[in-house]
C-alpha cells in the first residue's frame, strides 16, 4: 500500500484511495488479530495496533460505504480463539510488586523488618529465585492425584488446560510423598529457548509466522484446543509457589521447595537463601550474568521471606503478597529514528507527545511508538523530530526514549516546539504551577476530551457496552445526541433518525439498544471508575467503593468534603492507598456542580449495586472505625491495621465521631482526652487483643 495516503486526512482522500487504504487496514488489523487471538504471538505492541484501528474507524466513518468496513467493525475485538472450561481458584493466584533497583529492594526488605518489627540482631531470610519469563499456572492434587490445571488467568478465575499441562513431563500425575489430602502446586510453565528456536524453523517450514519470543511460544502452545499440538511443542514447568493445602507441617518456603522436588517437579537450582540484602544483589548480578548462557529465559529475581509464619502476618494488598518482590533486571535498548511527534489529547485534557518511529525490535517486539511523556521531558532530552533515539522497553510498560544519539543528528534539524494551542480545540492550554502536564482547558468543550471520557465511561471495566466503539460515540456527539454519558440511556429517542443513518440496519441497532439496556446494572466499584476522575483507576474505585458502599454514602461524603468537612476529608485521605493526591482530584471533580449533576443523573438511569461486605472474615470489629494512637507490644503499627483490615474494619488515623474504638498503647499522646470528650470507647491493647479473637456477636 502507498503509505503516504496514511497521513492524510479523510477529506484529502479520493474514494477510491479510502477504499484502498481500507482494505489494506482491514487486511493488518485481521492478521494481527489472528496473531493475537489464535496464535498467541503478538508482533505489534498495543500503541501501533491502536493507531491502526483508530485510523480504520475514522475513515470507516468517513467512507461508510464500504461493505468490507462493517464486516472488520464485526470482526475485530472477536473472543478468543480457543475456548476452554473457566476455573475459580480456590486461593487466589498473586502477582508481585516490582523493584527496579537496589535502593527498593533495600526498602523491600526495610519494610518487612518494620512490619515485623524484627530487631537489628534477629536474621531475616529471604529466598531468592529467578523470575522465569514463562506463564503461571495451578495444579490441583486430591489424595495425591491430579484432578485439575489452570491458567492464572485474572488471578480469580483461570481456564482449565489439564489436558495441555499433562503432556509436559515436568509435571507429575500423582504424589506419593508426604503429601497432604489437598495440594495445589503453582510455578511456571516456559519453552526453552532451543525448543523455542526449533518450533520457529519448523513453523517457517509449514509456511507458518514465527514466534516473537519464547513466552509467546509457550502461550501458544499452552492454550491448543488440541492436547496433542502442546505435546508436540515441548515445554517445561518450575515449581515454586502454592495455592489450597490441606493441614501439613511445614515452616518455611525452602521446605515447600524441597517436598516439591521429592515429589518428582523441577525446583529451578539457582534457588538460593539469602540472609541479608548485600547478599540478594550479589545473587542478583550473578544471575545477571548468567542470564544469556540459561537455556531458558528470565526477567528478573524473586525475593521470598523464608518463613511461612511471617509470610502469614504480613498477607498481601492489592493482589500482591507483601512478603515477596520481583527484582526486574534493567530493560532491553535499541536504536531507531523518530518520524513525527504526535500531540494527543486525554480525558481530562492533558496533552501527551507521542514519537513515531521507524519500527525496530525491542526485546522481541516491534515497537512503532513510544511516549515523550510531557514537553519538559521533550526539553531536557532535546529530541527532534528526525533524531536517532534510544528506545527502550521493560515488560509491559510503554516503550521509553532513553536519549537521543546527537553524533547521528542533522544540521538541519530544529528544536521541537511544543503547542500551546490545543491541537482538537484550538483553546489555548495551561500549565498548572509544579505540574508537568499541559492541560487544555476547555473541558467538556473541547470534543477530543468529551471524546475520551464518553470512550472511557463505555469501556470494557467501566459501564461495559459493547458496539459503542470510538467511531458510533463520534458520530453521536456530532449529531449532538450524546454530550454526557446519562445521554447514552436515553439514545433510543433517536432511534428513527439513526434507522435513517447509513451502516444502521434494524439489527445492529437492536443490538445497541439491548447492549445498552444490559448495561443499566452496574458494580458500584465499576460506576466509580466510570467517571473518569483522574488517578481513580480501578483499584482507587475498589478501595472507594469498599470504603463508602454505596453510591449515597460517597457522594454525601465527597459533597461534605467539598464543604470543608475535616472529619470527611480525614476519613477519605486515610483510607490506606488513599492519599491527599487522590483526594484532591476527588475534591476538583465534586467541585464542580456539573459533575455532581452528571452522577445524579447516571444515578438515576442506573442500577448501582452496592458493595458486597466480604463475608469471610466476620469479627466483632468487622464494619468499625478503629484509631490506634502510643506504641503497640506485640506487633507493629502496620501488621495492627493489616489485622484490623483483614478483619472488615477501617482503621483511621484520626478521632472523630465516627470512630468506634480508640486502642491505646504505651506512651499514647493526647488523643485518649479527645476519644473521651467524643465518647468514643477507649481499649488497651489486651482488650483490643481479646475483642479480634472473640467471636463475632
Ligand atoms: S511467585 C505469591 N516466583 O511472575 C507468589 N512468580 O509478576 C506469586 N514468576 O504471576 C508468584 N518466576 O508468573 C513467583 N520464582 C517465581 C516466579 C514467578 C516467574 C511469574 C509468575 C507471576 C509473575 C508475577
Amino acid at each position: 500500500m502507498n503509505k503516504e495516503l496514511r497521513h492524510k486526512m479523510p477529506s484529502e482522500l479520493l474514494e477510491e484511495e479510502a477504499k484502498e487504504e481500507l482494505t489494506a487496514l482491514a487486511e493488518e488489523i485481521k492478521n494481527h488479530d489472528t496473531e493475537y487471538y489464535e496464535d498467541n504471538n503478538p508482533t505489534a505492541d498495543d500503541f501501533y495496533y491502536d493507531g491502526l484501528r483508530r485510523r480504520f474507524e475514522t475513515l470507516a466513518g468517513y467512507f461508510p460505504r464500504f461493505p468490507i468496513s462493517i464486516e472488520i467493525m464485526e470482526k475485530v475485538g472477536s473472543a478468543p480463539a480457543a475456548s476452554f472450561d473457566k476455573i475459580t481458584h480456590s486461593e487466589p493466584m498473586l502477582s508481585l510488586a516490582n523493584a527496579f533497583d537496589r535502593e527498593e529492594v533495600f526498602e523491600f526488605s526495610e519494610r518487612v523488618r518494620r512490619f515485623l518489627r524484627l530487631g537489628p540482631d534477629i536474621t531475616l531470610e529471604l529466598v531468592a529465585e529467578p523470575k522465569i519469563d514463562g506463564l503461571s499456572a495451578s495444579l490441583r492434587y486430591e489424595k495425591g492425584e491430579l484432578v485439575y490445571g489452570a491458567t492464572r488467568g485474572d488471578g480469580t478465575t483461570g481456564e482449565d488446560i489439564t489436558k495441555n499441562l499433562l503432556t509436559i513431563d515436568d509435571i507429575p500425575k500423582t504424589l506419593t510423598k508426604q503429601v497432604p489430602d489437598v495440594l495445589e502446586v503453582r510455578g511456571e510453565v516456559y519453552m526453552t529457548k532451543n525448543a523455542f528456536k526449533k518450533l520457529n524453523i519448523s513453523q517457517e517450514a509449514s509456511g507458518k509466522s514465527n514466534f516473537s519470543n519464547p513466552r509467546n511460544a509457550a502461550a501458544g502452545s499452552l492454550r491448543q484446543l488440541d492436547p496433542s499440538i502442546t505435546a508436540a511443542r515441548r515445554l517445561n514447568f518450575f515449581a515454586y509457589s502454592w495455592g489450597e493445602v490441606s493441614s501439613i507441617k511445614i515452616d518455611t518456603h525452602f521446605e515447600f521447595l524441597n517436598l516439591f522436588e521429592t515429589n518428582g517437579f523441577v525446583v529451578n537450582d539457582l534457588t538460593e537463601i539469602c540472609v541479608s540484602v548485600d547478599q540478594i544483589l550479589s545473587c542478583h548480578e550473578k544471575i545477571h550474568n548468567l542470564r544469556e548462557q540459561l537455556p531458558y529465559e528470565i526477567d528478573g529475581m524473586v525475593y521470598k521471606v523464608n518463613r511461612l509464619d511471617w509470610q502469614n502476618r504480613m498477607g498481601s494488598i492489592s493482589r500482591s503478597p507483601r512478603w515477596a518482590i520481583a527484582h526486574k533486571f534493567p530493560a532491553e535498548q535499541m536504536e531507531t529514528r523518530l518520524m513525527q511527534i504526535d500531540i494527543q489529547v486525554g480525558r481530562t485534557g492533558v496533552l501527551t507527545p507521542v514519537g513515531r518511529l521507524e519500527p525496530v525490535k525491542v526485546g522481541g517486539v516491534l515497537v512503532t511508538n513510544v511516549t515523550l511523556h510531557n514537553e519538559d521531558e521533550i526539553q531536557r532530552k532535546d529530541i527532534r523530530i528526525g533524531d536517532r533515539v534510544v528506545i527502550q522497553r521493560a515488560g509491559d510498560v510503554i516503550p521509553q526514549v532513553v536519549r537521543v544519539n546527537r553524533n547521528a543528528r542533522s544540521r538541519f534539524s530544529e528544536k521541537f516546539v511544543f503547542p500551546t494551542k490545543c491541537p482538537s480545540c484550538g483553546n489555548e492550554t495551561q500549565r498548572s504551577e509544579g505540574e508537568a502536564a499541559r492541560k487544555c482547558v476547555a473541558g467538556l468543550v473541547c470534543d477530543a476530551q468529551a471524546i475520551e471520557r464518553l470512550k472511557h465511561f463505555v469501556s470494557k471495566n467501566a459501564v461495559n457496552i459493547d458496539g459503542l466503539g470510538e467511531k458510533q460515540i463520534k458520530s453521536f456527539w456530532d449529531k449532538g445526541w450524546i454530550q454526557n454519558p446519562a445521554d447514552i440511556f436515553r439514545l433510543a429517542r433517536y432511534s428513527d433518525e439513526l434507522a435513517k443513518l447509513s451502516g444502521w440496519g434494524g439489527k445492529s441497532i437492536e443490538n445497541l439498544f439491548e447492549a445498552i439496556e444490559n448495561s443499566r446494572g452496574i458494580r458500584f466499584d465499576s460506576f466509580i471508575y466510570s467517571l473518569g476522575i483522574p488517578q481513580v483507576g480501578q483499584q482507587t474505585a475498589k478501595l472507594l467503593a469498599e470504603n463508602y458502599i454505596d453510591i449515597e454514602h460517597w457522594q454525601i461524603a465527597m459533597i461534605s468534603c467539598t464543604q470543608g468537612d475535616e472529619a470527611a476529608w480525614n476519613s477519605l485521605t486515610n483510607i490506606d492507598q488513599i492519599g491527599e493526591s487522590v483526594g484532591q482530584d476527588l475534591l476538583n471533580f465534586f467541585n464542580q456542580q456539573r459533575n455532581i449533576d452528571i452522577v445524579t443523573d447516571l444515578a438515576s438511569e442506573l442500577s448501582i449495586e452496592s458493595h458486597k461486605i466480604q463475608k469471610t472474615a466476620q469479627s466483632k470489629i468487622t464494619g468499625k472505625t478503629v484509631v490506634f494512637t502510643g506504641t503497640l507490644v506485640a506487633m507493629g503499627r502496620a501488621e495492627a491495621k493489616a489485622l484490623a483490615e483483614k478483619l472488615g474494619a477501617r482503621v483511621s488515623s484520626a478521632i472523630s465521631q465516627k470512630t468506634d474504638y480508640l486502642v491505646v498503647g504505651e506512651a499514647a499522646g493526647s488523643k485518649a482526652k479527645k476519644a473521651k470528650q467524643l465518647g468514643v470507647s477507649i481499649l488497651s491493647e489486651q482488650e483490643w487483643r481479646a475483642m479480634l479473637y472473640a467471636d463475632s456477636a
